[in-house]
């Protein structure tokens, strides 16, 4: 598994996705992201982000993982889990933002 989260990264890094800048987030968007956040992804991750189906996405759990992990995550989803693919909804930059959100706490 750690292997993997090295290899994603290396992969991030490749085509580009370390490379965004937060700040190119419109405040009005970064608002909505968070909305999103607390009403769609709460509803696997709580509404607190303290965990229900999906695990819990405070800051002091998601410390061992990188952004561009999460970010991937975030885009990608987890194949075979009930996290779904958020790319649709979400773009690269947007989901390295919220990503470095999640790093920070939002709760806290
Ligand atoms: C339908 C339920 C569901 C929704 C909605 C959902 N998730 Fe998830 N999420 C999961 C599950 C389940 C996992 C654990 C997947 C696994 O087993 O690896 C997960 C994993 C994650 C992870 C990785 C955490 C870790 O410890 O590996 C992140 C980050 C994440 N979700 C963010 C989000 C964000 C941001 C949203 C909203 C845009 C969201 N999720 C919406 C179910 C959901």
């Amino acid at each position: 598994m750690k292997k993997n989260i090295a290899l994603i990264t290396a992969l991030l890094i490749a085509t580009g996705i370390c490379t965004v800048n937060a700040a190119e987030i419109h405040p009005q968007r970064q608002a909505e992201l968070l909305y999103l956040l607390k009403h769609d992804c709460g509803s696997c991750h709580g509404m607190r982000l303290e965990g229900g189906l999906g695990p819990a996405l405070t800051a002091k759990r998601l410390a061992p993982y990188g952004i561009e992990f999460l970010a991937l995550t975030i885009v990608q989803g987890r194949p075979g889990t009930p996290m779904p693919p958020w790319r649709p909804f979400i773009t690269d930059p947007e989901a390295y933002w919220l990503a470095g959100q999640l790093k920070q706490g939002v709760n806290q």
